[in-house]
């Protein structure tokens, strides 16, 4: 048992509501999960994006921060922690991950090029192609497998990279390699890939950049998993990681343990100079981007505290514990289990609901209704339709996603939602698929309604 390395300080309350009245909210809220009040739900795993709890550190940054408009102490706080843990010289602050790929897409992706690298997270590619460009899924086949316990789903596929780039020599905007993967469920991209990648980018004379939310995360399974790596320490993981790259986006709101955040760190001038007047006007000036000096504070504790090592270990076991038990009830579960999240199989779990009655968004209902656990369905809701015909797209896999806050809930708290799916299990026949009420128009998972079919 890894034990957690910190104690609580201030608490907030939490309670579960009578089955009855869950399954009156759920009803009033469309069965959609994005409905429902915060009061209504008793563990929410929606997400692990901007729901962290900060420490006493970072509290005690958010009072010394420095709300200058230019030249602030927090800013300078922020740009040095960003320099000594990832090595990259410049630092554009923006208010959180989408804010840097809007400031970065627009200005480096031009129309009809393209971004190969692993699978983009889904504000990524649509960062991508509003400018014009098209993102290429180069993941290793082991990522959509969930027969393979490959130790590093995220990985590129060097042969389908280097087809990418001969392809498209002189479009290829540069390469985007999200460590670790969320889109293939938080699977990590070892440092032998890295460099690979790195190797091909300089023979193709193209950039190579991280999308870095979960970088921390990725270090520790580095560490964990690959050869030679089980000694070293993670700062210098994170070095390494980083030395092979050209600069990072990031979204702070994960890895960094702050609510709110984002940053672009770079090595180069040249690229710094073409993203900042965007910044500039998208985000905010350039010691602030979109961040209060209080924000930038609470971030540069947060990223330090992100990258120790007992508490990544920690939190990697917390959401390994999850996974794990749901396998040994029976749940399917894909292995190995990720960084953040715990994806639940939807299509192995409810063979009898067709993918159009969306078996994973069909899973997130029975999971509130059960014990009023808040999951989020990846499947082919989220898919949407195809522009053209406007049938239903059908997602690579239907899932159910458990995403873990980061130093939130106790061991208790997932023993809990673990006896939940016990019983969601013993009753999995009696869980109906569901079909549209009033679908939305775009990004229809967050605000349609649907019905219990
Ligand atoms: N990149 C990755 C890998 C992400 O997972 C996210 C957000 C973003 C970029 C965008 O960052 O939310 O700060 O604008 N993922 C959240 C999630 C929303 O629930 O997985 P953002």
């Amino acid at each position: 048992m890894v034990i957690s390395p910190y104690k609580t300080k201030t608490v907030e309350k939490i309670h579960l509501l009578p089955k009855k009245e869950r399954a009156r909210r759920i009803k009033r809220a469309g069965y959609n999960l994005f409905f429902l009040n915060s009061e209504d739900i008793y563990i929410d795993f929606l997400t692990d994006s901007g729901t962290g709890a900060m420490s006493e550190d970072q509290w005690a940054g958010i009072m010394r921060g420095d709300e200058s408009y230019a030249g602030s102490t927090s800013f300078r706080n922020l740009k040095r922690a960003v320099q000594n843990i990832t090595g990259f010289t410049y630092v554009l602050p923006v208010h959180q991950g989408r804010g840097a790929e809007n400031v970065f897409n627009g200005a480096l992706v031009k129309s009809g090029m393209v971004v190969p690298g692993n699978a983009p997270f889904d504000t990524t590619r649509a960062h991508i192609e509003y400018a014009g460009g098209t993102p290429l899924d180069c993941t290793i086949r082991d990522a959509y497998q969930w027969k393979s316990s490959h130790p590093f789903k995220g990985n590129v596929d060097l042969r389908l990279l280097e087809k990418a780039l001969s392809a498209y020599r002189g479009r290829t905007a540069h390469i985007l390699v999200t460590v670790t993967c969320n889109q293939v469920g938080g699977q990590p991209v070892s440092l032998e890939n890295i460099t690979a990648v790195s190797r091909l980018a300089r023979r193709f004379r193209v950039k190579l950049f991280f999308d870095g939310a979960r970088f921390a995360e990725n270090a520790y399974f580095i560490k964990e998993r690959e050869k030679g790596m089980e000694k070293k320490k993670i700062p210098w993981i994170v070095r390494e990681m980083m030395r092979y790259a050209d600069g990072m986006l990031m979204s702070s709101k994960k890895d960094a343990i702050v609510n709110m955040g984002g940053f672009i760190a770079l090595r180069d001038k040249e690229i710094f100079s073409l993203l900042a007047p965007r910044g500039i006007l998208m985000e905010g000036f350039l010691h602030y981007g979109g961040m209060s000096g209080r924000d930038m504070e609470a971030l540069a504790v947060g990223l330090r505290e992100g990258i120790e090592e007992d508490y990544l270990r920690h939190r990697v076991a917390q959401v390994r514990y999850l996974g794990e038990g749901l396998l040994k009830t029976g749940v399917p579960v894909l292995t190995p289990v990720g960084g953040h999240a715990v994806y639940i199989d939807a299509t192995r779990m409810l063979p009898r609901i067709p993918w159009y009655e969306f078996p994973g968004h069909a899973l997130a209902v029975a999971a509130y209704l059960e014990g009023g656990i808040r999951g989020v369905e990846i499947g082919s809701i989220m898919e949407g339709r195809d522009p053209a015909t406007e049938k239903n797209k059908r997602a690579r896999q239907e899932l159910l996603r458990l995403a873990i806050p980061r130093r939130v809930y106790s061991q208790e708290h997932v023993d809990y939602v673990l006896e939940v799916f016990k019983r969601i299990w013993q009753n999995r026949k009696k869980i109906h698929g569901v079909g549209f009420m009033k679908e939305a128009p775009i990004l229809r998972h967050f605000s349609s309604r649907f019905k219990i079919l």
